[in-house]
């Protein structure tokens, strides 16, 4: 008998040894960005309690710094399991042309997602033949962040289009208000150029930029710079040292009165700093905007060479499944890309995103790797920081066409 009970336990430890595993994850999700990834790494933990998991992470908001050491191990020849892109140009345009990824359409096949996923979306993920990566969300980036109860004190409420904008500005600081935006670190600002274009070329215009059919020359462009100069002369002075977390801060505590972001601030409100919609923060398109939806989407993929593939193919599939979805978006204050996610689960904020993202027109975003390629998109920051320094609206429109003439946009 105690011999059974022995073998019986040795048995036990070799299965128990012989289906351990590890898996490495990858992504800039780390600190207050992190909870909804960490509810997904539960799940996957729940699901396949023997492998252990990695979650590295490299901090920065929108992957900047993360996108320069995932560069070094990819091309160092030791990938992690499965990292974060954004759908669209920036994988595509850097890790599929250089036949780095595996191509995902058999899973995509025996998961059903064809059908799950929006057709647009998986276009965007799509190249080659080939689909390139599981899009675990779809984040707005056209959103206008303030606080209610501060509007309400200063009697202004959330401009419609850039011109409204610049007189509500007007009149705060004549209230007293400083800096009537808050923005943060480069990238912030490219995020807010990037809003201020589409408010000022409509959904089409911007699609034309991206297929060539604009130049940035255009006069329709310049003036657009010009007009971003101006919504930078209403921000605060120390932009380049705030992360967007610490911008956000800056609406909660009413220092500032718009903050234009993607909604993973609401995440950041209702997950890190316990906000309720509608009272806590408030929130409206970005000027100019109005009936537009402007897209990214967080996805992950298998790179050729991935140490542990099998485990690597078990995450995606619970990154793509209903189950997935539903356990991290409602923390990141994105939606689910599925289209069957389960909204009882969302708050006021993500249930208004999602009826935005069903009727509204959808464009790409630039900033978050949707519309353009990555070596656009790094490039970009420089032009940006330039023309803060000079407001030489000319200047900048021409050397971001020479970027994208560079960069191959629109061929
Ligand atoms: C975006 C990303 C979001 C969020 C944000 C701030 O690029 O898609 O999920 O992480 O950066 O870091």
């Amino acid at each position: 008998m105690k011999k059974a009970l022995m073998i019986a336990a040795a048995l036990a430890i070799t299965t128990t040894a012989a289906a351990a595993g590890k898996l490495e994850i990858f992504s800039w999700w780390s600190g207050d960005e992190g909870p909804a990834l960490e509810a997904l790494v539960k799940l996957y933990k729940q699901k396949y309690p023997s492998v252990a998991v990695d979650n590295a992470t490299v901090s920065g908001g929108a992957g900047t710094n993360a996108k320069a050491v995932l560069k070094t191990r990819m091309l160092g020849g030791t990938p992690p399991d499965s990292f974060q892109a954004h759908a669209g140009q920036e994988l595509i345009g850097t890790w599929v042309v250089a036949n780095r990824m595996e191509d995902l359409s058999s899973l995509f096949k025996s998961e059903g997602w064809t059908k799950v996923f929006p057709k647009d979306v998986v276009e965007l993920i799509s190249s080659k033949g080939g689909i390139w990566s599981v899009p675990v969300n779809v984040h707005r980036s056209n959103v206008m962040w303030y606080n209610p109860a501060q509007l309400k004190k200063w009697g202004v409420s959330a401009p419609k289009n850039w011109t409204q904008f610049l007189t509500t500005c007007s009149a705060l600081k004549a209230k007293g208000v400083q800096a009537p935006l808050v923005v943060g670190e480069n990238w912030t600002q490219q995020h807010l150029w990037e809003n201020v274009m589409i408010g000022t070329l409509g959904a089409q215009g911007w699609n034309n930029l991206w297929s060539g059919k604009m130049k940035f020359t255009d006069p329709r462009v310049v003036n657009g710079f010009a007009t971003f100069g101006k919504v930078m002369d209403c921000a605060n002075k120390d932009a380049s040292g705030l992360s967007w977390q610490q911008a956000s801060d800056r609406i909660a505590d009413g220092t500032s009165a718009f903050n234009i972001m993607g909604d993973w601030a609401a995440g950041y409100f209702t997950t890190t700093k316990k906000l309720a919609p509608n009272t806590g923060f408030g929130w409206a398109a970005t000027p100019g905007t109005t009936g537009t939806f402007v897209m990214l989407a967080d996805s992950f993929g298998l790179p050729k060479g991935a140490k542990d593939r099998g485990e690597a193919l078990n995450w995606l599939k619970l990154l793509g499944s209903k189950q997935g979805q539903d356990a991290f978006n409602p923390l990141k204050g994105s939606i689910a890309a599925r289209t069957d996610s389960d909204l009882s689960k969302y708050n006021t904020y993500s249930r208004s995103a999602a009826r935005d993202w069903k009727s509204n027109k959808i464009v790409g975003s630039m900033v978050h790797g949707a519309v353009a390629p990555e070596s656009f998109t790094s490039a970009f920051g420089a032009v940006i920081d330039q023309f803060v320094a000079s407001r030489n609206a000319q200047g900048a429109a021409a050397a971001a066409q020479q970027l994208a003439d560079r960069a191959g946009v629109g061929n």
